[in-house]
């Protein structure tokens, strides 16, 4: 078996820091666990000078060496915080209104990646296969090809890819989806993600599909695909079963005093859809007065990105939000919403997932959403929850057993959370018995080999308009 490379922006904190709060450092490391490899990625930390940013940091943690750079401020600021999370992100995400598109962040987002296929080049060895992860890294492989290197390298999208017309808005578009085709394999969440990347290609006059999945753009051909993301889904489940004894778990069963628990567990993020989540619960608030002192609802939402001032904004407005709720509907023994900001023990979570009555992942788009899978995995199967789930994350085209809401509609989205609460115990057996087979059949692992064994089956062909 070839050694594996996966490149990504963010990596896991090491053991001993806390939990990820990212679904694709979640992922991968499930993903690796066995299989092992090398993983090249920002320590998250900030060099001093460019110097000091060239110098590689490694850690082992089981089968997985980290390999891992510091970003100067600037690069911080102009190609994550900047180009990564001011432009693509919501710009991917169909967030236009919030798009901000930067000549100097440009600048840096295409020098950043420059650096790390310079740092990576180094460490490739022949038979090395490359694993490209998110929008941070688009340019990476063209990067990598320019420099020489032959060997496989696929990329994948966790995040969704809009509409062509959506996507053209940024004024680097024809930049980036030539970038695209120097990779032999590129994964996206869901079909329907795929198709209007396909599109965007075809529009850009940059090649032609000569066959369903595979796309020709001069002389270089390369695979285009679905690969919905998974979770650890027996492992999951059976840390939420352990979790039962979990201290903290135990202190937030007592504190619910027989109220029904719904939960929702995101980063800190618009594209979650937490303030319109909130206001959802207040229309059901509103609407169901015999609810009053007998619902609890749990929002973990550790901050994210803080630096970009979209999210510092929305922070506010969601703390805000959250304040005049309890203010206008809290009793002296009874506060309608408990909001919390910070990551928790994945242990933790687990087990506040198995003992809440409903989950609610509505985000306004998301490429899959692993807390909703994750939600699922942790119930217990003779007296499951609910999951009233977005249709606009991915994960609501597989999980079939969900109550799909429109999370814009807040009337409705707050009917369904009373449907919710009243749905008598066979429905919600069914609806989750369907849900657990598709996460135990299509779970990470399984994401994990269906990307790389259609990376390894596709042949070598030279980058689009490259000299190599
Ligand atoms: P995203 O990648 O956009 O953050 P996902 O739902 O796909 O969204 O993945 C989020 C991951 O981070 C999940 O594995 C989830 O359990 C974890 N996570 C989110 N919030 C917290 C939190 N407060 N504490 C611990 N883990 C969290
Ligand atoms: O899963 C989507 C994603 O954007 C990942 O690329 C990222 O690691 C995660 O969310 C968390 O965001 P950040 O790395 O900016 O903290």
């Amino acid at each position: 078996m070839s050694r594996l490379i996966v490149v990504s922006n963010r990596v896991p904190p090491p053991a001993d820091k806390g939990a990820s709060a990212g679904g694709l450092a979640v992922a991968l490391q499930a993903a690796l666990r066995d299989r092992g490899g090398l993983w090249l990625g920002w320590s998250g930390e900030t060099a001093a000078t460019e110097a000091e940013s060239e110098e590689i940091k490694t850690r082992v943690e089981g089968n997985i060496t980290f390999s891992l750079v510091d970003l100067t401020k600037r690069d911080q600021e102009e190609y994550y915080s900047g180009f990564a999370n001011r432009a693509l992100w919501p710009l991917l995400h169909y967030r236009l209104d919030l798009a901000d598109f930067d000549r100097r962040d440009t600048t840096g987002y295409f020098r950043v990646n420059a650096f790390f296929a310079r740092i990576l080049a180094a460490q490739i060895q022949p038979d090395d296969v490359i694993w490209v992860q998110d929008y941070h890294l688009i340019p990476l492989a063209a990067e990598l090809r320019a420099r020489g290197i032959t060997n496989k390298i696929g990329f994948f999208l966790h995040i969704p890819w809009p509409p062509a017309d959506v996507f053209f808005a940024m004024p680097w578009h024809r930049r980036l989806l030539e970038a695209f085709t120097s990779y032999d394999l590129v994964g996206f969440q869901i079909d329907y993600d795929a198709e209007n990347f396909v599109n965007c290609l075809v529009r850009e006059g940059l090649g032609r599909e000569t066959s369903r999945g595979t796309f020709k753009a001069g002389e270089r051909e390369f695979k285009i695909g679905a690969f919905p993301i998974g979770i650890e889904t027996a492992e999951f489940t059976s840390v939420a079963v352990e979790a039962e004894h979990n201290a903290l778990v135990k202190r937030m069963a007592v504190s619910l005093n027989n109220r029904k628990l719904i939960i929702g567990v995101d980063r800190l993020d618009y594209s979650k859809g937490i303030d319109q989540r909130m206001l959802a619960y207040e229309r059901f608030l509103e609407n169901t007065p015999s609810a009053h002192g007998k619902v609890t609802y749990l929002q973990v939402t550790p901050k994210s990105r803080s630096d970009v001032p979209e999210y510092a904004e929305m922070q506010r407005e969601i703390a805000e939000t959250a304040g005049r709720i309890n203010g206008a509907f809290s009793d002296i023994d009874w506060v309608p919403i408990r909001y919390i900001n910070r990551t928790v023990k994945r242990t933790t979570l687990a087990g506040l997932f198995r003992m809440a009555d409903i989950g609610l992942v509505t985000p306004l788009r998301d490429g899959m959403n692993l807390v909703a899978k994750e939600f699922v995995a942790a119930q217990k199967p003779e007296d499951p929850g609910v999951l009233v789930l977005s249709r606009f994350a991915g994960a609501a085209r597989e999980l079939d057993g969900a109550v799909l809401v429109n999370p814009y509609d807040m009337e409705s989205t707050g009917g369904a959370i009373a449907g919710a609460i009243e749905m008598p115990l066979e429905e919600r057996i069914a609806r989750w018995r369907s849900m657990y087979d598709q996460l135990t059949r299509y779970d990470v692992n399984y994401w994990c080999e269906s990307f790389l064994k259609a990376l390894e089956t596709q042949h070598n062909v030279p980058a689009f308009g490259s000299q190599n």
